[in-house]
């Protein structure tokens, strides 16, 4: 039995594989010498273990001789991925290793985009030097991880060649390079003391270092790095090119960039930011992470995003729902005022704890967002907050109060007036009023458009750069798509 069975399978698989060795010959047979066609078609049957033998000195040497493949085609292709901390995710499919010989690019199509790192930091050359000298948030690690998730990665971009004008620049391409260098520094997250030395990534030894120690923390002590960049013959020769920065500081960092930096070829991607922190043609605001994200049910996904009717609405009996700390000088003070005891629950944490140990409330963070209509996102120290983020992954729609902050990603791609509540913080003691006065169509739309946005672009850092790079096309053509 098991010997018949292997036999159709093999069978199967060799008709199939014929079929697909025709087509790819035909595809060549055009432009490329026999030479490349009996090499393309040998290597792929031996990647499928049919050929067995290594092939013979007289045919390899025909191949060569016919000017057309010499053995580089069947090694791996170079990284230059040089992070040994870092994994390329085998689950990822990657079209620009199909290039990394451009011996058959027209195999299939070639991507018009290519994302890349540098090697100032931690891409350096030197693997020792980059985990020695280059201290790394845990928010910084996962964006750079997503980055070299995302399928239109490089790894075997070589930074160091182009800059050394070694190699050339391909000027019909959009490259979109990410500096391996700290600058989103943000020390509450995933762990929120705020210390950096709680959320430092220390893989392997790497330093950490406090952020007063590291001079590429903000955009004031970044200016050689980025003229580095910015002098680059890529970004010299290639109109679309674009450096994605992240700038996770409170208030300040972005301001200096504008006196300095004034490139568009520079999309600064700002957590905190308000307008006048940002070159309007090319940055954007950044998505917080979710310290504490909601998990909805499949039936509660399902009701928000297909059938947008009164079922999404029904199990949630709470208006508006907020616990968190109270800070001096925020909105949170008077917003915790809004609490009426039946549907507006805004607590301060200390509240909320001692009446869950009591049992006046029992619900738990996450079965309250599950349960609002609305979650009201109050500044805190700075003009965002992770509630903004925690409060879509609920199914809840965003109240915002935070006068001038800049929400995530380009107006262009995400449209947060069909979603967001924004309230400006003066008028904070007429939020009841105004949540009242949207109706149940309204609030069942706004529902369905947050929680695709939250799906698509802010439900993990894939998503994050996802959103960035969608906005940064978007930014180009002008329109909205989502
Ligand atoms: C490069 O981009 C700038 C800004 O978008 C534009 O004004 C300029 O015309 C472009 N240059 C070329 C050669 O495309
Ligand atoms: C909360 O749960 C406790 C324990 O189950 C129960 O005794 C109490 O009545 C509940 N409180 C409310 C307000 O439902
Ligand atoms: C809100 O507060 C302002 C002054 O702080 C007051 O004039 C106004 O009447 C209040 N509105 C409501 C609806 O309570």
């Amino acid at each position: 039995m098991a010997t018949i069975k292997h036999n159709a399978n093999r069978q199967g698989r060799s008709s199939l594989l014929l079929a697909f060795v025709g087509v790819v010959s035909f595809l060549l047979s055009q432009n490329a010498q026999r030479g490349q066609v009996e090499l393309l078609s040998r290597q792929m049957m031996e990647a499928d273990g049919f050929v067995q033998d290594a092939p013979e000195q007289g045919q390899a040497k025909s191949v060569d001789s016919n000017n057309a493949v010499g053995s580089d085609l069947l090694q791996e292709p170079q990284y230059t991925l040089n992070d040994p901390t870092m994994r390329l995710s085998p689950y990822v499919e990657r079209p620009w290793l199909h290039f990394h010989s451009d011996r058959f690019p027209h195999v299939m199509d070639r991507p018009k985009r290519k994302l890349i790192l540098t090697d100032i930091g931690w891409n350096h050359p030197n693997k020792k030097k980059g985990l020695a000298e280059f201290p790394r948030s845990l928010l910084m690690r996962e964006l750079l991880q997503a980055f070299i998730d995302h399928p239109l990665f490089d790894p075997t971009f070589d930074w160091r060649a182009m800059a050394e004008g070694r190699v050339p620049v391909d000027t019909s391409l959009e490259y979109v390079v990410l500096m391996d260098i700290e600058t989103c520094f943000e020390s509450n997250y995933p762990v929120n003391v705020a210390q950096f030395t709680a959320n430092a990534d220390t893989l392997m030894g790497r330093v950490v270092k406090d952020k007063g120690q590291n001079p590429c923390y903000n955009m004031n002590g970044c200016g050689k790095q980025l003229s580095h960049v910015l002098d680059s013959p890529l970004f010299q020769q290639v109109n679309a090119s674009t450096l994605v920065y992240f700038n996770c500081g409170g208030s300040g960092p972005g301001r200096a960039r504008k006196e300095r930096f004034s490139s568009h070829k520079i999309s600064v991607v700002s957590i905190s930011a308000g307008p006048d922190m940002l070159n309007e043609d090319s940055d954007m605001g950044m998505p917080p992470p979710a310290i504490h994200p909601v998990v909805l049910s499949h039936k509660q996904r399902q009701s928000i995003i297909n059938s947008c009717d009164s079922e999404s609405d029904r199990n949630r009996p709470y208006l508006l729902s907020f616990v968190g700390k109270h800070r001096k000088g925020s909105p949170r003070k008077e917003l915790v005022q809004l609490h009426n005891g039946n549907d507006v629950i805004s607590m301060r944490t200390p509240v909320y704890v001692d009446a869950q140990k009591k049992g006046e409330f029992n619900e738990t963070f996450p079965s309250l967002l599950r349960k609002s209509k609305f979650g009201a996102v109050p500044r805190g120290d700075n003009r965002f907050s992770y509630r903004f983020t925690e409060v879509l992954s609920g199914g809840a729609i965003p109240v915002v109060h935070s006068d001038g902050w800049i929400l995530p990603f380009r107006e262009e791609l995400v449209d947060w007036s069909k979603c967001a509540v924004v309230i400006p913080e003066k008028q904070m003691n007429q939020t009841v009023e105004i949540l009242r006065d949207i109706t149940e169509t309204q609030r069942c739309r706004m529902r369905r458009y947050c929680y695709e946005v939250y799906e698509k672009y802010m439900v993990n850092p894939e998503a994050n750069i996802a959103g960035i790079l969608d906005s940064i096309e978007a930014a180009h053509h002008g329109k909205a798509t989502i």
